[in-house]
């Protein structure tokens, strides 16, 4: 019996050192010593052509880390078989999908099979975040692909969401009410399409009136953007898109302008402009809009931590070879098949 107990916490020990293989500083540094450099290089030269693709890049980051962890889960596609993450409603125009593939391209050249996809875009994102004007973060690699990616389980907090809605929707991932405040930073740049926030322009809560809340500039903007013929769209790609964050002349600068926007009565989204009205928000609110450095400080911070959500190390998951498809069962690179079925 004892032999047996020993035995059993002798594996355990042993699945639990194999297992249990934290992230690191540059984890590939003897595996594949150019795996930063090379990413680097490639993402700036499609940040370089089309300055937007950071704020596409930074939310695909957020979707992949919501589903299942940050196990790059969200680049997988549809097959016959299976609906993926990607085409879940919230999905809508999700981008920056070519960048993570063509560093995934070279580096399978340079090193086959070993710098993971969830690790490509969490570098793309965080070079992407500093070429937009924030802080490069320490960001930790060796994160392990999924091969999970399902679009049922998609649970992303909508535009409508209170802010008590989204924190706990944020505490069920580890994040605090201060990481939300904060990464929220990131609509500072990029779009928003009016299907996101058409409800707030027309009929709000069924008033038939504009939200009141929203500054009268800013809403002549959004209503001269969004018809509200779009109320019967269905068509992702005729949605139209406004600059998610309309306080600012720098619309892909990843810095504390979206506080003053919020502050302004500017926030396209409904969640967004809520921050100005919670007296657990604002505080915060005015600290990023006095000390902008504040914002670029605890931003890092923040993406550190939700780079680190749920991922996969060690032995989990496996190294894909094309991000968007799950390696095939029994190629060398597989996932082991103890992994949890799809079903
Ligand atoms: C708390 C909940 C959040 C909600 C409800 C939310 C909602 C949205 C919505 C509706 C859009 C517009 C998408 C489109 O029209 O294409 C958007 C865009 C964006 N979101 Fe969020 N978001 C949230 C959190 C975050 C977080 C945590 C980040 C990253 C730190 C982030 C970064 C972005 C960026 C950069 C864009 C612009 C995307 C682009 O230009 O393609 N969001 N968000
Ligand atoms: C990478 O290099 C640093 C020193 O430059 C070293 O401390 C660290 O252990 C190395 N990491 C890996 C994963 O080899
Ligand atoms: C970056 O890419 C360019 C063009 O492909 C190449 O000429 C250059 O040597 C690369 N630089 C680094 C540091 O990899
Ligand atoms: C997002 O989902 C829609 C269906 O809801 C799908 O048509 C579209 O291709 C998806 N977008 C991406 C980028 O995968
Ligand atoms: C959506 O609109 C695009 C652009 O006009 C068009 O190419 C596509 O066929 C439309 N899709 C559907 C399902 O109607
Ligand atoms: C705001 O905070 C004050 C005290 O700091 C408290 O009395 C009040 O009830 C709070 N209001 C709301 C809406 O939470
Ligand atoms: C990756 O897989 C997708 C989907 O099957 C395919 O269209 C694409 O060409 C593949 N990429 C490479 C580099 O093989």
């Amino acid at each position: 019996m004892e032999a047996f107990l020993l035995a059993l916490l002798t594996l355990t020990l042993l699945v639990n050192s194999t297992f249990c293989q934290n992230l690191q500083i540059h984890f590939y540094n003897t595996s594949c010593p150019q795996a930063e450099i090379v990413s680097k290089n490639i993402s700036t030269q499609f940040f370089t052509a089309d300055p937007s693709l950071p704020a596409g890049l930074l939310r695909l980051q957020f979707h992949d880390c919501w589903t299942r962890g940050c196990d790059g889960s969200v680049l997988i596609d549809s097959t016959e078989q299976n609906i993926a993450e990607k085409e879940a409603p919230p999905n809508l125009t999700l981008r920056g999908f070519e960048v993570i593939d063509a560093i995934k391209a070279v580096l399978e050249k340079e090193c086959q099979g070993i710098v993971s996809c969830a690790d490509i875009l969490a570098m793309a994102t965080r070079d992407g975040c500093a070429f937009a004007g924030g802080s490069a973060y320490d960001l930790k690699t060796g994160r392990r692909d999924g091969t999970i990616s399902i679009m049922s389980e998609v649970n992303m907090p909508g535009p409508s969401f209170s802010v008590s809605e989204a924190l706990a929707n944020f505490e069920a991932k580890g994040l605090d009410l201060d990481d939300l405040i904060t990464l929220l930073g990131g609509h500072s740049m990029g779009f928003a399409h009016c299907g996101f926030f058409l409800d707030r322009l027309y009929n709000f809560d069924g008033s038939g009136q504009p939200d009141p809340t929203i500054s009268p500039n800013t809403l002549q903007t959004l209503l001269n953007a969004c018809p509200q013929s779009l109320e019967s769209n269905t068509n992702v790609s005729l949605d139209p898109k406004v600059f998610i964050n309309q306080d600012t002349s720098t619309p892909f600068k990843l810095d504390s302008s979206f506080y003053q926007a919020v502050l302004a009565a500017e926030a396209v989204l409904q969640l967004d402009q809520e921050l100005a009205f919670g007296n657990s928000t604002l505080p915060v609110v005015n600290d990023y809009v006095a000390k902008p450095d504040n914002f670029r400080k605890k931003f890092a911070k923040a993406m550190i931590k939700l780079t680190e959500v749920q991922v996969k190390t060690g032995q989990e998951g496996e190294i894909r070879l094309n991000c968007s498809v799950v390696n095939p069962v029994g190629s060398p690179n597989s996932a082991p098949s103890l992994a949890p079925s799809p079903n």
